[in-house]
């Protein structure tokens, strides 16, 4: 499987690398980052299957509808990056792959994070739902055993692994043991 992963300035940016960290390493992952992000995992990770990019590096392959790619995930999505998707906006390589995803039909899943949502914010999720992009944002479960914060992260992340048809056993699902 061939992924983009990009992680917007909303809070909850360690939670986009910590999606990063635990996908599995079959997976080939084209990863878009600010360049703050970028140091802190040039520093951090190392990985054959990932290739990162920098979010004005508009001529990357992901730019193109004729890269293969099977889905991308937005992990946080910032309102503003989110507003741009809705309205068509492609200025940067996050939103111009973004495009590209809707445009040749593939999957693209966001995870608003905002607290509370704006009528705005609201609307432009309701448009792309509407366009089968998958609205998940990072809302934490209550039955799978959780105690820790990083348990409740893997739940958030394994959920968005379950939307992209990825393996998991990060989280207790519900009527298993
Ligand atoms: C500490 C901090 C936390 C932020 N948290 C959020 C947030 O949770 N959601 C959001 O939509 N924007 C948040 N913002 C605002 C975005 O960073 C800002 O709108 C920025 O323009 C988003 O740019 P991008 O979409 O290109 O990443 C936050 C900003 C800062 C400085």
């Amino acid at each position: 499987m061939r992924l983009i992963v990009a992680i917007t300035g909303a809070s909850g940016v360690g939670l986009g690398k910590r999606f990063v960290d635990a996908l599995p390493p079959e997976i080939e992952t084209c990863l878009i980052l600010s360049d703050n992000a970028r140091t802190v995992f040039e520093k951090e990770h190392s990985s054959d299957t990932m290739r990162i990019f920098d979010n004005d590096d508009i001529a990357a392959p992901v730019a193109s509808g004729s890269f293969r790619c099977d889905a991308m995930a937005i992990i946080p999505t910032s309102m503003n990056t989110l507003a741009k998707i809705a309205c068509g906006i492609a200025d940067n390589l996050t939103t111009r792959a973004a495009a590209v995803q809707i445009k040749e039909q593939r999957k693209l899943l966001l995870a608003p994070r905002e607290m509370p949502f704006s009528p705005i914010s609201l609307e432009n999720m309701l448009k792309l739902a509407r366009l089968q992009i998958i609205i998940a944002p990072p809302v934490p479960g209550y039955y799978a055993g959780i105690e820790t914060l990083e348990q409740m992260e893997d739940f958030m992340i394994g959920k968005w692994f379950d939307l992209l048809g990825i393996e998991h056993t990060l989280f207790q699902r519900w009527g298993e043991r």
